[in-house]
């Protein structure tokens, strides 16, 4: 039972529980969860297309929040995969371990990726998929973090991460994108309209530190 339900004695389930979660969460911490609501199905979707679905793959999402992202990723993902989840909330985290038995989730920094890659014997993976708010980082912490990923993934592994359309203008979002394009061979977007706000996806692929 969560502490929500212990408190009021009235279990909150689905939508309502995970909402709540994320809203008191993002109010007591707005930085560091950068929203008000889990993004939508639309924006799911989309990224769920980037990690494969054949092989044996090993997947990390960084700020899985209260798991939005994570049914979609999973539903694509073949028996035999390892789907990893960090997230920096202790109440998302109880949240995730509670509703999604099946994510290996990590209450931990992203920018302690590799050591939590170590920790569990994984040495490469083939997707990261951040939705971290990257635009609120600064530059140490966006770096940092950014250099984590390009050394953990594979050489022809994916980057996505998600920010928001209307924060695209910020210094700190500018200076994202150049990093990325310095960081990986190929970069694309893609913007999801369904969302509010809407959000601009990047998908990158190859990281040149590997080269
Ligand atoms: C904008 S929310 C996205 C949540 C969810 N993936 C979604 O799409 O609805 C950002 C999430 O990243 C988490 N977060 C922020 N900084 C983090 C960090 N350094 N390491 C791990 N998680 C972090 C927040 O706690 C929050 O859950």
């Amino acid at each position: 039972m969560t502490a929500q339900q212990q408190r009021t004695g009235t279990p909150l389930t689905g939508k309502l529980a995970e909402y709540r979660t994320f809203f008191s969460t993002a109010v007591r911490n707005p930085r560091m969860v950068g929203a008000a609501t889990p993004t939508s199905h639309a924006v799911a979707a989309t990224v769920a297309q980037v990690v494969p679905s054949t092989g044996t793959p090993v997947v990390v999402e960084l700020g899985p929040g209260t798991g939005s992202l994570s049914d979609g990723i999973h539903d694509r993902l073949p028996a035999g995969a390892r789907h990893l989840g960090i997230e920096l909330g202790a109440d998302l985290v109880a949240h995730l371990r509670e509703n999604k038995p099946w994510l290996e989730v990590v209450h931990g920094d992203a920018g302690d990726l590799k050591a939590v890659l170590a920790d569990r014997g994984i040495d490469r993976v083939d997707a990261v998929i951040s939705s971290i708010p990257w635009s609120l980082l600064d530059d140490s912490a966006q770096g940092h973090i950014l250099d984590q990923v390009t050394q953990a993934l594979t050489p022809h592994g994916a980057f996505t991460a998600l920010t928001y359309l209307p924060a695209e203008r910020t210094r700190n979002a500018r200076r994202f994108r150049g990093r990325l394009h310095e960081s990986f061979d190929e970069v694309l977007t893609h913007t999801t309209w369904r969302n509010f706000p809407p959000i601009l996806h990047y998908l990158c692929r190859r990281p040149l530190a590997q080269a």
